[in-house]
């Protein structure tokens, strides 16, 4: 694949709301429900570890639930013509289960707990955590997700990523988390960009970019069907 032109695709709630997955900023999204600073910061995890635990238990079954649709499906399905890099925001596994190789996780994974003082012990986990379960030095298991306040660990490697695209994609991100939103300077400005999403986020200021009006399982599988074509003739 080493010929292949390099797609990037950064990807975020929307891409997984039509598999049953909230968004945060819609009206009946998460942040309409839980204050951030209470249930996805360290401050929170202090306060009332419990509260935390309880909102990621709920995320995680949701994901285990949950099926990936026709957007992710036509994300992995550029693998076939393209090496295709996804950087999500997203916590679930939707991606990796619709068959995309390379997914680099900025926020975290949802399937995975992480010690509370040793950010590198990481450990699988599709249960409940419950205050009590602890890592192999003796520690709180929390969840391994990058809350607010807190470093993001891969976005230097992702911005890597996004400097060498050929071709770069957005799809289902309102675009105004930081550092995440950011990635978007990196992209050369020649380089054709396209944005997925049923409200547009202001990105007047790229060039190249193509803005697709529509939702991920529609408008992504259109996009990728058009650019395996190009490839193919
Ligand atoms: P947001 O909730 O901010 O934005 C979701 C985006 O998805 C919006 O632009 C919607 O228009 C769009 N959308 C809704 N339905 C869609 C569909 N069916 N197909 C495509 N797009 C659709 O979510 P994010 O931008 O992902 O971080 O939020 C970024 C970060 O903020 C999250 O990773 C999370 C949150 O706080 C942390 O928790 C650290």
């Amino acid at each position: 694949m080493t010929n292949s032109k390099k797609v990037v695709i950064l990807t975020g709630a929307g891409i997984s709301a039509e598999s049953g997955l909230k968004t945060f900023r819609a009206t009946d999204g998460l942040w309409e429900e839980h204050r951030i600073e209470d249930v996805a910061s360290p401050e929170g995890w202090r306060n009332n570890p419990q509260l935390v635990l309880d909102f990621y238990n709920q995320r995680r079954r949701d994901v285990l639930k949950a099926i990936p649709n026709k957007g992710h499906i036509a994300i992995a399905e550029l693998e076939e013509k393209f090496e295709v890099v996804v950087i999500t925001q997203n916590i679930d596994n939707l991606h990796e289960r619709a068959g995309s190789s390379k997914v680099i996780h900025l926020h975290g994974e949802i399937l995975k707990s992480r010690s509370t003082i040793d950010s590198k012990l990481i450990y699988k986990c599709e249960k409940d955590i419950l205050i009590g379960d602890k890592c192999e030095k003796g520690s709180q298991l929390r969840p391994f997700i990058v809350w607010f306040n807190e470093a993001v660990p891969m976005i230097e490697i992702a911005a890597k990523e996004v400097s060498s695209a050929d071709i770069f994609i957005i799809v289902g991100t309102s675009l105004q988390v930081y550092p995440a939103a950011g990635l978007i300077n990196y992209v050369h400005p020649m380089v054709p960009k396209f944005l997925v999403d049923p409200n547009i986020p202001d990105v007047n200021f790229l060039k190249n970019i193509v803005c697709i009006e529509k939702k991920g399982s529609e408008g992504m599988p259109e996009l990728a069907e058009k650019l395996l074509k190009i490839i193919k003739q």
